[in-house]
């Protein structure tokens, strides 16, 4: 009996070529699943396209929510940013595209899954450790990890073997998006001597095209999560196009960095990231207000060491749970409002106000109603400073 396989599908050239090349090649019988995690493509083409290469069935699953709220949004109260810039959309839609190969993959009967992704980026590494850690029973196929071909001859072997593929819609970039980013990679971007050329960039107009007048916009937050936009309640989706479109509109969240990737390259990295620039700056801004200095400090350390997780594909692992762990109780008191100003490519939080606040007038102004004990502070410095003036008399007056 034929061996059925699940292979993610996106809908490109590397994956039409996939579906034929499995089935020829490997002889097993290839359903083609589509995860939608808000990228900008038609269910009916990509089914008639699939089905064309020579899928047994197109399966389409709608993981738009789910990759919002369990995936983004929990980084986001992570505050993960991989190398102090990226947001990391690539990396948080893996795991869930594993999860969801797997699902189907044990649904269907079938003996393996596949995935698109070369041998040198991190995907492979974020789908391979998913599945892995789902399900080890299930074999992993990566045929663009085995073939020879280059796109020249994938392209030829699309057309010798009548796959339809937009050769007018390739573009010279490589690029993956979902509603937490856009990563854009190869063709000029190679050069990291190059400013990205204007036609990389979709979602987001330039800053010096953007609009002269700000905009604001305020975003409301329950224990960390965003809610609600300019006060209307707003469910996660939602919030995210929104404010995908608004902040793009005033060219924010716009990367160009180089990176660091888990198979030890360094590579030049654009992104866009409107909605998650914005958020990150919000949810920071709330932050600030709500959580002690002492929990500020550690969840600084906790959010770098959870975005590397991400980044290196570690997801289902306990390392994860651990991590979430914390953060989820740090994020109890995160509720309140940001209002951002959006303007010429930053958005940058201008106010901010919470029921849980930390933030004392009284305590801080320099105006009437200062309640703070002003003399105490000489008996507090007076401890304070002690060991440093025993160690500065004992030792640091005497060097020479
Ligand atoms: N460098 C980013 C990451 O590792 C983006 C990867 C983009 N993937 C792609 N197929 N173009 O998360």
């Amino acid at each position: 009996m034929t061996e059925k396989i699940i292979l993610a599908y996106s809908g490109g050239l590397d994956t039409s070529v996939a579906i034929r090349w499995l089935k020829e090649e490997r002889g097993y019988e290839v359903v083609a699943l589509t995860v939608d995690v808000g990228m900008d493509r038609e269910r009916e083409t990509l089914q008639s396209r699939a089905l064309a290469a020579g899928a047994s069935r197109f399966v389409w699953r709608d993981a738009q929510e789910t990759f919002i709220r369990h995936f983004a949004f929990p980084a986001l109260a992570a505050g993960a940013r991989y190398q102090c810039q990226y947001p990391l959309a690539t990396a948080l839609s893996r795991p869930l595209i594993a999860r969801e190969l797997v699902e189907v993959a044990r649904a269907e009967g079938a003996a393996a899954v596949s995935h698109g992704c070369t041998g040198k980026g991190n995907d492979q590494v974020r789908i391979d450790v998913s599945v892995q850690a789902l399900a080890p029973e299930l074999k992993i196929v990566a045929p663009l990890r085995e073939w020879e071909m280059d796109r020249e001859s994938e392209i030829a072997y699309a057309e010798e073997h009548k796959i339809p593929v937009s050769v007018t819609r390739a573009s010279p970039y490589s690029i993956d998006e979902n509603l937490w980013g856009r990563s854009i990679e190869t063709g000029v971007l190679e050069d990291p001597w190059q400013e990205p050329p204007a036609d990389v960039y979709q979602w987001t107009k330039s800053p010096s095209g953007a609009p002269a007048e700000p905009a604001y916009v305020e975003v409301g937050f329950e224990r960390g999560m965003p809610v609600s936009l300019d006060g209307k309640q707003a469910a996660p989706v939602t919030l995210v196009k929104r404010l995908n479109e608004l902040a793009g509109e005033h060219g924010v969240g716009r990367i160009d960095s180089i990176e660091d990737r888990l198979v030890g390259i360094k590579s030049r990295e654009i992104y866009e990231a409107p909605a998650a620039v914005t958020l990150l700056a919000a949810h920071e801004a709330l932050e600030q207000m709500t959580l002690s200095k002492d929990q500020r400090r550690l969840k600084e350390r906790i959010a770098q060491e959870y975005a590397e997780l991400v980044y290196n594909g570690l997801w289902f692992s306990a390392h994860h749970q651990n991590l979430a762990a914390y953060i989820q109780s740090t994020q109890r008191h995160v509720t309140g409002a940001v209002r951002l100003k959006l303007h010429k490519g930053s958005a940058t939080a201008v106010g901010r106000k919470s029921p849980y606040s930390l933030y004392d007038f009284s305590l801080a102004t320099y105006d009437k109603g200062d309640t703070f004990d002003r003399t105490a502070a000489v008996g507090f410095i007076n401890i304070w400073g002690l060991p440093v003036r025993v160690q500065s008399q004992a030792q640091l007056l005497h060097d020479d």
